[in-house]
């Protein structure tokens, strides 16, 4: 059974954390409709270096100047429209989405991502896969990330996606039954580190929940200033 990630909460977290309903039932529809006029093909044209030879996946092309706009203008809304997104990654650059599919006997062997993509580049800070199938209409394809703490596999729900530092060398196990569409895409963020996101993070958990209670307490205020001065001391903008 896949391992959910850790609460991002967790202060020996290693930074993968699961965003639950970035897409929901509104988006399925018109989702579905722009996937079935898709067309997909080989996906190691964007690979480079080792990861060309292990990557096994179709993806809707590049060229695709109807389709793929509007599926990454779908997902890309949603996610900027998403809270705990910008708590946890502090966006700065997000690189087009790539829509992939893995079919019967494709997946993706263990690689690291380029440190840069993209023209003008971005760095890649934060890798994230959202997952666009239902888990229980494929098996397989998992995707497998060996971060600080060891090996875990994650197969969320359909809408939902993972998001991890992109240090960690990552895998998708080979698809052995249906269809597995997820998107990709790969986020610089304003706080290159991973150490200061989880603080800031924890911060800002913190005074939401202080803020529950009483919007104006004092220690509330003092938290937010306490989350404002790190972020201005640390941010690259
Ligand atoms: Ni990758």
């Amino acid at each position: 059974m896949p391992q959910q990630p850790n609460n991002p909460l967790n202060t020996e977290g290693t930074g993968v954390v699961l965003l639950r309903k970035i897409l929901d039932e509104r988006y399925f529809p018109q989702l579905d409709f722009y996937l079935s006029q898709a067309s997909f093909a080989d996906g190691s044209s964007t690979a480079s270096g080792g990861a060309k030879t292990v990557k096994h996946n179709l993806q809707i092309e590049a060229q695709d100047q109807i389709v793929l706009p509007q599926v990454q203008q779908l997902i890309a809304h949603a996610l900027m429209d998403f809270p705990l997104f910008h708590a946890v990654a502090f966006p700065a650059k997000l690189y087009p989405f790539i829509i992939s599919r893995y079919e019967v006997g494709m997946g993706y062997g263990w690689h690291t991502d380029s440190p840069l993509m993209g023209s003008p580049p971005v760095r890649t800070d934060l890798a994230m896969t959202l997952f666009l199938s239902e888990p229980d209409s494929y098996e397989g394809g998992e995707l497998v990330i060996q971060d600080s703490q060891g090996t875990t596999s994650y197969k969320p729900q359909r809408g939902d996606a993972i998001l991890y530092p992109c240090q960690y060398v990552h895998c998708v196990n080979e698809v052995k039954s249906g269809v597995r569409v997820a998107a990709v895409t790969w986020i610089q963020s304003m706080l290159r580190s991973q150490e200061q996101r989880q603080i800031l993070f924890q911060l800002k958990q913190l005074h939401e929940a202080l803020a529950q209670n009483n919007p104006h307490a004092p220690e509330a205020v003092q938290l937010i200033q306490t989350w404002s001065n790190l972020l201005r001391m640390w941010v690259e903008i």
